[in-house]
């Protein structure tokens, strides 16, 4: 029976939640309604991350849960990054699973939904030379602030990181694509552009990279915000360093991991930057702006780490000030080297220091948004709050403000920000900037 219905749930980066939307604006385009919940979907996607072990096995018992009472299922798809590392292996571990798609290749969902309903069982995992993006429509919907997919795959191959592999070689969207995509978001609604790649920052076309594309998406009209993640330190050019001091509408965020505070750690990671040139990047951007909010992301006990090794992460924390960032444990991904690398670190001791970092961490973020109390800003609304006239924007530092107001989602509005709490702020209205 062919769906009628379709869920689709997206887990792991943003790269994936945009996936998820393309994905929904193809099946929308064969007819296909989006159900509330899976559980009365015809067709349910799992869109699924493999970056860590947690994430990998959820996917399995999510699709266990599918199981209707009466012992029916909806058709199953398993895409994202798990379909793309298990391909037909995950059928194996599931006889649930009809469909397995990987992230470059679900361009031929709808193709793949009519097999399966046809009985077939169809597996795609290609990394096809023609790019997906060439096979997709056009964009008719967008959030006030919308993902827009400019890089994808990753060539750095980190020791601990499955994304080389489950998300490919690195390549650029050309910057015709790119630039016509951000016209159909703004012009449905969008006022901010988050720019996305696995490597965002490696972006580039011909002799432009992002910098260049950053300058000129600036100049589309009714587009007042442009983000981008995640960069890595090595692609940090100086162009793209001086763009967040001359690009009012680039916003002063930067989400730029170092992974840990430990050289020799580093080192083993295979990344190909030091505490030091890390730092470097880091002081020029903020000479170039100084309000910078920077935010990071670290692995604690990769194989080999000592509490001296550790004690340098607390300490590049400490030294930089984060405005946020994310803390995870080690994770040994089947296939990548340092899987089999020796003295790997026992829980415990990673959940111990995991707790530590994270206390640490959270300390600067409530001493980052303390020190925007009083400050006159702006916040892009997106959502309504629990309580009534209660919206829900984002700060040019993207934190979370709470604001009493009748403004609309897409609505911009001058606040200052009158209190400070370690996950979100409270905004009183100033005037309204634009409607
Ligand atoms: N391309 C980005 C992000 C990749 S994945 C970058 O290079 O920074 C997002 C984060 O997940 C990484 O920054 C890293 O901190 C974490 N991560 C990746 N592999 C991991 C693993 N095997 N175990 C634990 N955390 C991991
Ligand atoms: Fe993974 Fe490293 Fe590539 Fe980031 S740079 S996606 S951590 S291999
Ligand atoms: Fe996860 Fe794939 Fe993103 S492994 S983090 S969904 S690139």
């Amino acid at each position: 029976m062919t769906p009628k219905t379709f869920k689709i749930k997206s887990f792991g980066c943003q790269m994936n939640v945009y996936d998820g939307e393309r994905m929904s604006e193809l099946l929308s385009r064969q007819g296909m309604r989006a159900a509330a919940e899976s559980e009365n979907a015809d067709l349910v996607v799992l869109n699924t991350c493999h970056i860590r072990e947690k994430a990998a096995e959820k996917a399995y018992s999510d699709v266990g849960r599918l199981k209707r009472e009466d012992g029916s299922k909806p058709l199953i798809a398993l895409a994202g990054c798990v379909a793309q590392a298990e391909g037909a292996e995950a059928r194996r571990r599931s006889q649930m699973i009809d469909i397995v798609v990987g992230p470059q290749a679900y361009h031929r969902l709808p193709e793949m939904v009519a097999e399966a309903s046809r009985g077939g069982r169809p597996v795609d995992t290609a990394m096809p030379a023609i790019s997906k993006f060439d096979a997709l429509p056009p964009r008719r919907r967008a959030a006030p602030s919308a993902f827009l997919t400019v890089q994808e795959g990753c060539d750095k191959f980190c020791t601990y990181c499955v994304v080389p592999y489950t998300r490919g070689a690195e390549i650029s969207r050309a910057w015709d694509d790119v630039v016509a995509e951000a016209h159909a978001l703004v012009d449905a609604g969008a006022r901010e552009i988050v720019l996305l790649g696995q490597n965002v920052n490696a972006w580039a076309d011909d002799r432009r990279g992002l910098a260049d594309l950053i300058r000129a998406l600036a100049r589309i009209d009714g587009l007042e915000r442009i983000r981008y993640t995640t960069s890595h330190p090595a692609d940090m050019t100086d162009a793209l360093v001086a763009a967040h001091g001359e690009v009012g509408k680039l916003m002063p965020y930067l989400h730029l991991p170092v992974q840990s505070g430990s050289n020799r750690i580093l080192k083993a990671m295979n990344r190909s930057h030091t505490t030091e040139t890390y730092l470097r990047v880091l002081d020029k951007m903020r000479a170039a702006r100084p309000d910078i909010a920077l935010s990071g992301d670290f692995i604690v006990g990769f194989p080999g780490e000592t509490e001296e090794d550790f004690e340098a992460t607390l300490q590049i924390v400490d030294e930089v000030r984060y405005a946020s960032a994310y803390s995870f444990k080690y994770s040994a991904r089947p296939g990548t080297p340092a899987a089999i690398m020796e003295d790997q670190i026992p829980q415990e001791l990673m959940d111990e220091r995991l707790r530590r970092l994270q206390e640490r961490i959270n300390g600067h973020r409530l001493a980052f948004n303390r020190s925007k109390v009083g400050c006159d800003t702006q916040v892009l609304i997106e959502r309504k709050g629990k309580l009534p006239g209660q919206m829900i924007g984002r700060s040019p530092w993207l934190q979370s403000v709470h604001v009493e107001t009748t403004a609309e989602p897409g609505d911009i509005v001058g606040v200052t920000l009158v209190a400070a709490g370690p996950n979100s702020m409270s905004g009183a209205v100033r005037q309204q900037v634009a409607a």
